[in-house]
């Protein structure tokens, strides 16, 4: 059996990936696929847990390093223990977040740089690699009157503000234009524009393999 089909979704907080994630997975289905939904960090037992560490306002004190350790602690787990298993069963994984997530994050709005967050990636991956990633690009303030919460946010990273994310985005942005595999949708056009963008994306990369 082939190598099944490895797409994930990335993007600022509130970028409207959810939405996304299952617009696509519903129509994959659909169309009889078998697709396997995951988010980083999170989608193990374990990772779950040190999803909690990572995304509780409390740990405030928390040093950069250790938080880039710890998403790569979580991505070491999803990835031996679901993603590799899903692929090589021939299924389609979707992930909200993988190791882009990590270069605009830590890498540069931390600022712990690239490189650190190159070879801590491929530690975590053993060298896996999306086949397509969906960068959800809008700008921090519009996502945030999207959604017309709070600009404090519901974790601790929501709670850095749009200043942060600001630097975020534009580190997705040089993802982009660096990798033929992300492929960036304006995500403050209509849920059915973005999706219809994405579906095209996804159903073309099918064609071609097939
Ligand atoms: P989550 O609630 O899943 O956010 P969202 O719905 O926006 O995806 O929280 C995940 C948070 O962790 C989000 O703010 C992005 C951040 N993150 C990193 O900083 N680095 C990473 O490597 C990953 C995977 C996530």
């Amino acid at each position: 059996m082939s190598r099944g089909l490895f797409i994930t979704f990335e993007g600022i907080d509130g970028c409207g990936k959810s939405t996304q994630i299952k617009l696509l997975s519903d129509h994959l289905g659909s169309t009889g696929h078998e697709v396997v939904l995951l988010r980083e960090p999170g989608g193990t037992v374990v990772g779950e847990k040190i999803r909690s560490v990572l995304l509780d306002k409390k740990n405030d004190g928390m040093d950069p390093v250790c938080e880039l350790l710890l998403f790569e602690a979580a991505r070491a787990q999803i990835v031996r223990e679901l993603i590799m298993p899903a692929l090589d069963d021939g299924k389609i994984v979707i992930c909200d977040r993988f190791f882009d997530s990590t270069y605009a994050y830590q890498g540069y709005a931390r600022e712990l740089g690239a490189e650190m967050v190159k070879a801590l990636n491929l530690t975590a991956t053993s060298g896996l690699e999306p086949d397509i990633t969906f960068l959800l690009d809008i700008d921090p303030d519009e996502a945030l009157k999207r959604r017309g919460i709070r600009g404090d946010g519901d974790d601790r990273m929501e709670a850095l503000g749009t200043g942060f994310q600001q630097k975020v985005r534009q580190g997705y942005l040089e993802l982009a234009a660096s990798f033929d595999r992300v492929f960036k949708v304006n995500a403050s056009g209509t849920r059915e524009e973005i999706f219809s963008a994405i579906r095209d994306k996804t159903e073309s990369v099918l064609r071609e393999r097939s």
